[in-house]
């Protein structure tokens, strides 16, 4: 969110006005009274163009700031529901830029983008006028030094009288961008104010998932409000889960193989329409990893059971470093765990095994007699199984 994409900005130096943040309308009185008027109200959600969605409105005295809060408080903001403001002293603005500093993957390199025509407008902006929109390559080796800085700012063309200023920002930027591990650093609009002076006035953050464990203090940022409650449940276990919208569970060991899983699940769940003539589709994607023990394997089961839109499992397991006797163990364990919890399992599940150990693998199964389970040699199968079964569980309901 904005507020804390500023926080991290300040903490790196770069000039923000932090204001504050509230979630009522009688809070954003206060604060605009605390702070002076005018005010911005803006809305903190995890998505752009607030202020085309009406979430971003000026305030000239604590009334209005309280009545703009009414306003913007509880607005759906491309599916994000706005709970929380940010109420900040209204900056005397003469331009607007636009800057970022993002991961270039096609290119193996960062880039950096930036613009003087900045501000709401900036997309159309990069529609109609592209070449107002400055994209300058960075050595992921050298990184940004002043020089740098200095070639960014006369490619984009900002104005003499804001160079140094702009340099020192991006700089800061470009710190902000390397310290805490962000895939993408963006500010727009990064302002001329009235006096001169540069301030990033909005900020947004991306951060690189891979590197929390360096940043134990990101886990604050996390919005746990507006996370799903299973997916919740499953970061809390360490486990690679999307809540998707259909009625079969999917667990399978490798992101890869999960994601065609999901593929042959709806491709399959076509042929059971639904009244609404809508196929039986994926319910989410969960990947259990290589290493799958019965913990996990316990663990993503009762995630994806107690989904209740879940109304049949399919798990797909290659078996390979983790030969599939292991996962049928696993599943076995998970079974008894399951109950032990008080959690037994209630909802049909396919399971097709394949790879190192299978049919050992198939055997432990088939001699565990699980209630409920059944097992399917091919993927097409077992998917074809599973959306059968979801689709009539699905009809008797
Ligand atoms: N503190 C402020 N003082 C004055 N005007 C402001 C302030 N903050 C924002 N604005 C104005 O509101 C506009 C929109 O705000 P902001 O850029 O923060 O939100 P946004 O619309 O979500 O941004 P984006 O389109 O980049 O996603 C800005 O371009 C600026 O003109
Ligand atoms: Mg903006």
């Amino acid at each position: 969110m904005e507020y804390q994409a500023k926080t991290l900005f300040a903490d790196h130096g770069v000039p923000v006005t932090l204001g504050r943040v509230v979630r009522t309308p009688e809070e954003a009185r206060a604060a605009a009274a605390e702070l002076g008027v005018p005010v911005v109200v803006k809305a903190q959600v995890k998505t752009g163009g607030r202020g085309k969605a009406g979430g971003v409105k000026l305030a000239a005295n604590p009334d209005e700031a309280a009545d703009r809060a009414r306003d913007i408080l509880g607005l759906d903001i491309k599916g994000h529901t706005v709970r929380q403001l940010l109420v900040a002293p209204a900056a005397e603005i003469a331009e607007e830029y636009y800057f970022s500093f993002l991961v270039d993957r096609a290119n193996r390199a960062y880039l950096c983008i930036a613009s003087t025509e900045g501000g709401v407008e900036i997309e159309e902006v990069a529609r109609t006028k592209p070449e107002a929109v400055h994209k300058i390559p960075i050595d992921p080796i050298d990184g940004v030094d002043e020089a740098k800085a200095r070639e960014i700012v006369a490619t984009a063309g900002f104005p003499a009288e804001v160079a140094d200023d702009a340099v020192a920002a991006i700089l800061r930027l470009w710190e902000v961008f390397t310290a805490e591990d962000a895939t993408l650093v963006e500010v727009n609009p990064l302002v001329k104010r009235g006096d001169g002076r540069i301030e990033a006035l909005d900020g947004k953050v991306t951060l690189d998932d891979n590197a929390a464990f360096r940043h134990p203090e990101h886990a604050a940022f996390e919005d746990k409000e507006a996370a799903d409650p299973l997916e919740q449940r499953a970061k809390e276990k360490d486990l690679n889960y999307v809540k998707l919208q259909g009625e079969v569970g999917v667990i399978g060991n490798g992101a890869g193989l999960v994601m065609s899983t999901l593929d042959v699940v709806a491709y399959a769940g076509e042929e059971f329409p639904g009244p609404d003539g809508r196929g039986v589709r994926p319910a989410n994607f969960l990947d259990i990893g290589g290493g799958a023990s019965a913990e996990v394997m316990a663990d993503g089961l009762e995630i994806v059971l107690s989904d209740p839109d879940v109304k049949a499992v399919f798990v797909n397991v290659f078996g390979g470093i983790t030969a599939c006797d292991a996962v049928a163990n696993g599943i076995v364990a998970a079974f008894r765990l399951l109950e032990e919890r008080g959690e037994a399992v209630s909802k049909p599940l396919v399971v097709r095994l394949d790879g190192n150990n299978a049919e050992l693998g198939r055997r432990i199964l088939t001699e565990a007699k699980l209630a409920g389970v059944e097992l399917v040699d091919t993927m097409d199968g077992a998917a074809r199984r599973a959306a059968e079964l979801a689709a009539s569980a699905t009809a008797g309901n």
